[in-house]
C-alpha cells in the first residue's frame, strides 16, 4: 500500500505553521495554470486508462496502462476517474492495486501532486465489488419505512466502498418515483416527497458519518442525484422530455434534495433529462439560481455520463462540443463526466476561457469545489487505504443488516384466509423465472451496470428456492416452467420444462410462483407495456388451472400490472429487488419466522391507463360523484401507497389532538393509541396524512406528513405522538411561494377511519 503522500502532509503542515488562516484550497488554486484547472474539471471512466485494445474495452485481468494514465493525469491534468473496467465487479484487492497506481501517479508525477477523486455507483451496496454486502434496492429500502435501516445501509455501504479505496459515492437517488413505468423507479424511494426526504437524509448521514466528517476513512462523500425532476418524463422512458411547472418542481421534487443538503451532502449529480424544453445541464435557473443562490449549496456539481456531448448529439441545443461545454459550465456544472474523450473537453474549455466565453472566475469556482472535496476527503494526506483495515467488508455482521432490511421491506399485499404463513411440513412447489436465480433478486447495479452477472458473483447466496429448501428440505421442489435469459436484454424469457412444471404443481400442496422482472438499468429498461409479460401471465393462468393455492412472489423493479391474475392469487408478496438476502427473507416470511412489516412506497397500479399515484387531485376520484356513466373514472389501484399486511392485527384508538385551531407556527400535537390485537409480535408503520379541504389551487386528496414504525408484542399498546405545524400544510402557489392558507384541514391516521378536523387561522 502506498505511504502517506509527503507533499500534501508537508504543505498542510507548513500552511498551519505559517498562518492558521490560510485556506489550502485557495493556496493551491493560486498555483494552478488554466490547463491544470480545466483538467480538474474533467472526469473519465477507468477503461480509458486501463490496458486494452481501445478506450471502451480493457484487458483481463484488468491493469492500469501507465502511459495512458500519464497522458490523462500528467499531460491533461484530469482530476477524476470513475466506474469499473469492462463493467465488472472487482475484489477489494484489485481495487487497491488500481487505486494505488492511479494515486501514486497523481500524487508523485503531476506538478501539483493533486490526488484523483475516484467516484463509483455503490447504490445498494458496493455495486462493483466482489464480496460486498448487497442490500435491497432503494425502493425496497423505502418499503421498510424505517429510517434506521436507511442509515445502516448508508454506513455499511460507506465502509465497504472505502474498503475498495473508493471515497465518493454517486448515491442516493432522490428522484421522486412518480411514474411506475420508469426504468429507474427501483433506484429511488418511491412517490412521496416526505418519505423520500426522511429516508434520503438518513442514507446521506450513514454515508458521510457523524458531523459529515468524510475525512474519516470509513465514510464517503455522497453525491445526491439526479437533480432535479429526473424521473417523470412524459413518455415514461429514460432521458426523454419532462414538462414540470416550477411550482410542481418545488413542491414535490425539490424537498428530498433540500433535506439531503441540510443533512450535509457534499456533492450532487445533474438530471440527464430535459425539463420544459431545456436540458437541465444548461439550466442556469436550476443549477445556479435555485441550487447555489437560493439553497446555498457550496459542494461539487458533477454532470451525468456524457451529458455535455448529449447537448450536441441528442438535444440539439449546441452546434458543437465547444458550445455545449460553454453552456453547461456557465450554467453551473463544475465537473464533466465526459467518460471517454477528455482531450476535446480540456482543449475546448481552455479555448473558451482564453476567448472570454467562460470567465476565469467560473473556472476558479468549479475547481474550488473540486479541490475542497478532495481536501475534505483527506485525499492529500491519505490517498489510499489498506484493505486489511476493513475486516468487516462483506461480513456476517453487515449481511445481517442487509437481511433485516429485506425482511422489513418485503410487503404482504394479499393473504386470503390467512394462507400464510405455511406449515413447514407442507409440500411446496417453487417455480417461475425468479425462483432460482440471484439476478432478479439483485436487479440493476449489481456486479455490473445491468446486473446480469449476479449469478456468477452471488452464487453463494440463497435463491428463493434454496432459501425455502433450507426451511423445509425435501418438501420443497423446483422446476422453472419459465426462465429468464442470461443475456443482458432483460426481456428475454422462454419456457423451460413447462409441462413438467404443471404436473409437479398438481402434486404439490402449495405453489410459490416467483414472477416479475429480470434485471435492467436505465435506458435499456425502457418498456412499452407495464403489464407483466405475456408468458409469465400465461404460466400463472396455467398453474391456476391446477386448482392449487398460489402464493405469488413479485421480484421486480417497478410494479408490473397483474390485474389478470391478482384476484385469483391466494397470497401476494411484493419483494421488489431485495438483494442477496431476499431469498432468505422471503422464506422466513412464508414460513412465519418473520412477520412482514413492509408498506408500499408507491401506488401499485391496476391498469396501464391508470397510473395516477396517491398524490392526486379530487378530480381523479370521480366514480361516485359523476353518476351512472362514469365506469372507469375512479382511482382504483391494485394496491394503495402505504399499504401492507401483517400476520397480526393492529387496532387504532383514541385519536387525540391538542387543539382544533392553530395559527402562526403553533404546533399541533396528535396522539393515537396502537394495539397489537393479534397473536404474534409485529411492526406497524403509523402514518399521518392531512387533507386541505378547500384551497385556492385544487389540493391533493391527501398528503403524508409523518410516520413512525413501531414494534408491538401481542396485547401491547403504544401511544404514538406526532407534531405538525402550519408549514406542514403548505403548498407552492403559482408565484413559487410556499403558503398555508387559512381553512379547514382533515387529519387521518393511515387507512383507518380515524379522522379529525382542525382549522388554521
Ligand atoms: C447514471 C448515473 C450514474 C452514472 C455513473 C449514468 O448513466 O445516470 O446515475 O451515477 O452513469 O455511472
Amino acid at each position: 500500500m502506498m505511504k502517506k503522500h509527503i507533499w500534501g502532509g508537508l504543505c498542510l503542515l507548513a500552511l498551519t505553521a505559517c498562518t492558521t488562516q490560510r485556506d489550502p484550497v485557495e493556496e493551491l488554486l493560486k498555483q494552478m495554470t488554466l490547463e491544470e484547472k480545466v483538467g480538474q474539471m474533467a472526469q473519465i471512466t477507468v477503461d480509458v486508462v486501463a490496458k486494452g485494445p481501445n478506450r471502451y474495452v480493457s484487458d483481463e485481468p484488468v491493469s492500469i496502462d501507465m502511459e495512458l494514465l500519464r497522458n490523462a493525469l500528467v499531460d491533461y491534468h484530469v482530476g477524476s476517474i470513475i466506474n469499473t473496467a469492462n463493467n465488472r465487479a472487482r475484489t477489494p484487492a484489485v481495487w487497491a492495486t488500481l487505486l494505488n497506481d492511479i494515486q501514486t501517479m497523481a500524487t508523485q508525477e503531476t506538478r501539483l501532486k493533486i490526488p484523483v477523486l475516484y467516484g463509483i455507483d455503490a447504490v445498494h451496496g458496493v455495486t462493483y465489488a466482489a464480496g460486498a454486502t448487497m442490500f435491497p434496492q432503494e425502493l425496497a429500502l423505502a418499503a421498510t419505512w424505517n429510517p434506521e435501516l436507511a442509515y445502516a445501509m448508508g454506513e455499511i455501504t460507506a465502509y465497504e466502498t472505502r474498503a475498495c479505496n473508493l471515497p465518493w459515492n454517486f448515491s442516493p437517488v432522490l428522484d421522486l418515483g412518480a411514474d411506475p413505468r420508469y426504468a429507474r423507479l427501483c433506484e429511488g424511494m418511491g412517490e412521496d416527497p416526505y418519505l423520500v426526504s426522511r429516508m434520503g437524509e438518513q442514507i446521506v448521514k450513514g454515508y458521510e458519518g457523524p458531523n459529515n466528517q468524510i475525512s474519516d476513512p470509513y465514510h464517503v462523500a455522497s453525491c445526491i442525484k439526479h437533480y432535479l425532476g429526473y424521473a417523470v418524463p412524459v413518455s415514461g422512458k429514460d432521458r426523454t422530455p419532462a414538462y414540470i411547472p416550477d411550482h410542481v418542481l418545488r413542491e414535490y421534487h425539490l424537498p428530498p434534495f433540500k433535506a439531503a443538503l441540510e443533512a450535509g451532502a457534499h456533492s450532487l449529480m445533474v438530471n440527464s433529462g430535459i425539463i420544459n424544453g431545456i436540458p437541465v445541464h444548461i439550466s442556469y435557473d436550476i443549477l445556479t439560481k435555485l441550487l447555489r443562490e437560493e439553497l446555498g449549496f457550496t459542494g461539487l456539481i458533477v454532470s451525468d455520463w456524457g451529458d455535455i456531448e448529449n447537448l450536441v448529439n441528442r438535444d440539439k441545443v449546441a452546434k458543437d462540443n465547444k458550445e455545449a461545454i460553454k453552456l453547461a459550465v456557465n450554467a453551473g456544472i463544475d465537473m464533466s463526466m465526459i467518460a471517454y474523450n477528455y482531450e476535446p473537453f480540456c482543449n475546448d474549455l481552455i479555448a473558451l476561457v482564453k476567448e472570454g466565453a467562460v470567465k476565469m472566475s467560473r473556472i476558479d469556482d468549479a475547481v474550488r469545489h473540486i479541490l475542497t472535496l478532495k481536501f475534505q476527503l483527506n485525499l492529500f494526506e491519505q490517498p489510499t487505504v489498506n484493505v486489511a483495515d476493513y475486516p468487516k467488508f462483506g461480513s456476517d455482521e453487515h449481511g445481517q443488516k442487509a437481511y433485516e432490511t429485506a425482511a422489513e421491506a418485503i410487503t404482504l399485499l394479499k393473504n386470503t384466509n390467512g394462507i400464510l404463513p405455511l406449515r413447514k411440513n407442507a409440500k411446496v412447489f417453487v417455480t417461475g423465472p425468479a425462483a432460482h436465480s440471484m439476478r432478479p433478486l439483485n436487479g440493476c447495479w449489481s456486479y455490473s451496470w445491468q446486473g446480469q452477472l449476479a449469478d456468477e458473483f452471488a452464487g453463494d447466496y440463497n435463491t428463493i428456492f434454496e432459501a425455502i429448501q433450507d426451511k423445509i428440505g425435501q418438501n420443497a421442489t423446483w422446476i422453472p416452467g419459465v426462465r429468464y435469459g442470461q443475456e443482458m436484454d432483460y426481456r428475454v424469457e422462454y419456457k423451460e420444462r413447462y409441462d413438467e412444471a404443471l404436473a409437479a404443481a398438481r402434486r404439490a400442496e402449495y405453489i410459490v410462483l416467483c414472477l416479475g422482472e429480470n434485471s435492467y438499468a436505465e435506458k435499456p429498461g425502457d418498456l412499452v407495456d407495464l403489464t407483466l409479460s405475456k408468458l409469465q401471465l400465461q404460466y400463472a393462468k396455467d398453474l391456476l388451472k391446477t386448482g392449487k393455492p398460489i402464493i405469488l412472489v413479485l421480484a421486480e423493479g417497478r410494479p408490473r400490472i397483474i390485474r389478470e391474475i391478482a384476484s385469483d392469487m391466494q397470497a401476494i408478496l411484493m419483494a421488489y429487488w431485495p438483494g442477496n438476502y431476499g431469498g432468505d427473507a422471503l422464506a422466513a416470511i412464508i414460513f412465519g419466522e418473520v412477520n412482514p412489516s413492509g408498506k408500499l412506497p408507491i401506488t401499485y397500479p391496476s391498469a396501464v391507463n391508470s397510473l395516477v399515484t396517491y398524490l392526486h387531485k379530487p378530480a381523479e376520484e370521480q366514480a361516485n360523484s359523476a353518476g351512472m356513466y362514469n365506469y372507469e373514472g375512479d382511482f382504483t389501484p391494485e394496491f394503495h401507497f402505504g399499504f401492507g399486511l401483517s400476520f397480526t392485527d393492529f387496532a387504532y384508538t383514541n385519536l387525540c389532538v391538542s387543539t382544533t385551531e392553530i395559527s402562526g407556527n403553533e404546533p399541533l400535537e396528535i396522539k393515537v393509541d396502537v394495539t397489537n390485537t393479534g397473536n404474534l409480535p409485529g411492526k406497524e408503520v403509523v402514518q399521518l396524512y392531512t387533507s386541505d379541504l378547500v384551497a385556492s389551487m385544487t389540493p391533493d386528496v391527501k398528503r403524508l406528513r409523518r410516520f413512525e414504525k413501531i414494534m408491538l408484542q401481542p396485547g401491547e399498546t403504544k401511544t404514538v405522538t406526532f407534531v405538525i405545524d402550519a408549514s406542514d400544510l403548505a403548498f407552492v402557489n403559482l408565484k413559487n411561494q410556499w403558503i398555508t392558507e387559512p381553512g379547514t384541514f382533515m387529519l387521518r391516521i393511515g387507512n383507518t377511519s380515524l379522522t379529525h378536523l382542525f382549522s388554521y387561522k
